[in-house]
């Protein structure tokens, strides 16, 4: 099996290939939304998603082929969302993926844009996947919007919003996290199982893996947002005490913090005790998502 670090950058490039692949170019009229599209797109994100979903593919004994368009529509949400989290009339953010945020070089106006256009053609590129009996399309556009949508990804930012400034309980936080963060990273890797035509109970047990996998991933979004350097992070550092944000630092401390991390990471390796050595690179992933956090 290629290291870890081999496995990273080479799926990222191969994702990048196809993103590149399947958005208008730059030059394309009207210009400065497919400048304004690929300026946050190809900033240099982790491409953490799209990669769950390539594994994800791969240890349901699919191809890379298959999982490509879905790895890129997931990254295509995914940036979209960063993008209008950036405006200032949300987290109002001046830094992103180590650059300036879509809205600072762009407007305000370009940037709900090139979020609304990054949103749209995802959808676009999903219509690219190839199905199966288990899974046709209409199965896999209504995954994909359910974790985009008003019960998943909006309802975590509306929660995230509504939340700032109030004390509120970890249930609640909970829910803010589930649904603005794992929902998607959930989707990612079941869109991958899916491509690979995986049978309903690998599907069942990835789900639970993806879930867990993505609260834990928050926890540690949170914890980093007080201990890193913007430098370091490629995104403005301190934010959320700033902006009073309910997070997982704020409710539990940052060693209660860490150790829900490190529990959830746990429970994400059990589940997936029933793929056996076919797991082994999503329990790899899993480990290095931990190692973020200090
Ligand atoms: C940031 O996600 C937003 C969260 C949901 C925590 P990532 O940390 O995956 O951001 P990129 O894609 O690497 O920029
Ligand atoms: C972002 O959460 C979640 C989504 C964009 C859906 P955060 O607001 O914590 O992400 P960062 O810290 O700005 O990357
Ligand atoms: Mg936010
Ligand atoms: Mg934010
Ligand atoms: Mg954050």
């Amino acid at each position: 099996m290629e290291s870890l670090a081999e496995y990273l950058s080479s799926r990222a490039k191969q994702v990048d290939a196809a993103l590149d692949r399947f958005l208008p170019p730059e030059t394309r009229r009207p210009a400065t939304i497919h400048r304004a599209m690929r300026y946050s797109l190809f900033a240099g994100g982790k491409r953490l998603r799209p990669v769950l979903c390539l594994a994800a593919a791969e240890a349901c004994g699919g191809t890379l082929e298959a999982a490509l368009p879905l790895a890129c529509a997931v990254e295509c949400v995914h940036t979209y969302s960063l993008v209008h989290d950036d405006l200032p009339a949300m987290d109002n953010d001046d830094f992103r993926r180590g650059r300036p945020t879509n809205h600072k070089v762009f407007g305000d106006g370009m940037a709900i844009l090139a979020g609304d256009a990054l949103l749209t053609v995802a959808f676009e590129i999903l219509g690219h996947a190839e199905t199966w009996p288990r899974y046709d399309m209409r199965a896999l556009v209504r995954e994909f919007a359910h974790a985009a949508g008003s019960l998943k990804l909006i309802a975590g930012q509306v929660a995230d919003l509504e939340g700032e400034g109030k004390k509120i309980s970890l249930a609640q936080l909970r829910f803010i996290h589930e649904c603005k963060t794992a929902a998607l990273l959930t989707t990612s890797i079941r869109l991958g199982a899916m491509s690979a035509n995986a049978p309903k109970a690998q599907l069942a047990t990835l789900t639970k893996f993806g879930h867990a996998l993505g609260l834990a991933f928050q926890v540690i979004d949170d914890i980093l947002d007080v201990t890193q350097t913007t430098e370091k992070l490629g995104k403005s550092a301190g934010k959320d005490v700033r902006a009073q944000k309910a997070t997982y630092p704020a409710l539990l401390g940052l060693a209660g913090a860490r150790k829900e991390a490190r529990r959830l990471t746990a429970e994400a390796r059990a589940a997936l005790k029933p793929l056996g050595a076919n797991a082994a690179r999503l329990n790899e992933l899993a480990d290095h998502l931990l190692a973020r956090e200090f």
